[in-house]
């Protein structure tokens, strides 16, 4: 029988071997439908031509950047790390002063507001909703910022890494339960899933069942796509391994530095509502609240700890950005979340 010759359409950002492969593959395919006589053997080649392409130009690929990981370790930090005093304005100037901090005033001062309205249970499930969704996202985004000090291998100086990911990895860790020298304990996940039956009555899958309909946290899953495309991308600015690490580790402690008035102000609001609200009669379980009452403060130190080993002096102004970033987005959300019960008031 006679070959046919493949298409000899190439994929731009195939490599030499992968369009050798592809056209093979290609060619094979093609055979196979001349001699089997099917018809439609034009969309099916073109069909397989396709995948090379789908996986070259995967998110990962972007998110890793091996490309740019020729420069000398050596060249990380031969100049001074951030210093103290500029981070410390940082976190003073951007999240301290910013608007996440407003927005988060407004979405408690509503939490209380609750407290006058018999209709608080239903008031508040839209935001039980948002906060399940939210909590568990920062999971990914921690994750995602240590991959992107973790593919600094080979840019990166070798010490300064290492110590960087030990730091960054304590707090991720606790998420699942574990802490340094103690016992597996509950996930937060599970916490929360204890806090919010133990003041309402119902399992969270009472929420997380209309998570696709009634009750979508919007809100949320708009924040939790932006956290990802920042900082999968460097803020969409910052190209390179080095400073898109950098970025990642600006945005990790935003996260934390932010979390710390967070949770400790939802400690204290739901507190307040349960005095009002629940008049002793639920016996709340408040040990998801609490733990992250106490343990954001040390895990801000531990995110400023992060970038203190890290971050170059020189990258200062794109932990600005990333801390910038995070401040707008993390307010859009929280303002959406005071909205959720102010609209219904
Ligand atoms: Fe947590
Ligand atoms: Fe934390």
């Amino acid at each position: 029988m006679k070959t046919i010759e493949v298409s000899r359409i190439r994929p731009a950002c195939l490599s030499k071997d992968g369009a050798r492969a592809h056209a093979i593959s290609s060619a094979r395919a093609t055979r196979v439908e001349r001699k089997s006589g099917r018809a439609g053997a034009g969309t099916r080649t073109q069909a397989i031509s396709n995948r090379p392409e789908k996986f070259a130009s995967s998110d990962f690929a972007s998110l890793v950047d091996l490309a740019a990981a020729d420069i000398p370790e050596t060249h990380h930090l031969q100049e001074q790390v951030i210093s103290e005093d500029t981070l410390c304005k940082l976190e003073i100037g951007v999240l301290d002063s910013g608007e996440g901090m407003k927005a988060l005033r407004r979405f408690n001062d509503a939490l209380d507001s609750l407290a006058w309205r018999e209709d608080w249970e239903s008031a508040l499930e839209p935001v039980w909703a948002e906060m399940a969704y939210n909590l568990e996202s920062f999971n990914p985004v921690f994750t995602a910022c240590m991959l992107k000090v973790q593919c600094t291998l080979g840019s990166s100086d070798y010490v300064a890494r290492d110590a960087c990911l030990q730091s960054l990895i304590q707090p991720l860790a606790g998420e699942y339960g574990l802490h340094e020298n103690e016992k597996l304990d509950k996930t937060h996940r599970e916490l929360f899933s204890d806090f919010y039956t133990s003041v309402t009555g119902r399992p969270l899958s009472h929420i997380l069942g209309k998570s696709s309909t009634t009750l979508k946290p919007r809100a949320g899953q708009l924040l939790f796509a932006q956290m990802m495309k920042d900082i999968g991308s460097g803020g969409g600015v910052f190209d390179g391994p080095l400073q898109q690490a950098s970025y990642a580790l600006g945005y990790n402690l935003a996260v934390e530095y932010l979390a710390n008035p967070e949770k400790t102000w939802l400690l204290d609001s739901f507190q307040r509502l349960s005095n009002a609200m629940l008049e002793g009669k639920a016996k709340v379980d408040w040990k998801f609240l609490e733990v992250h009452a106490l343990g954001e403060k040390e895990h801000a130190e531990i995110g400023h700890r992060a970038v203190s080993v890290f971050v170059p002096q020189a990258h200062a102004r794109i932990v600005q950005r990333a801390m910038e970033d995070h401040d707008r987005d993390f307010a859009a959300y929280y303002n959406q979340l005071a909205r959720l019960i102010e609209e219904t008031a």
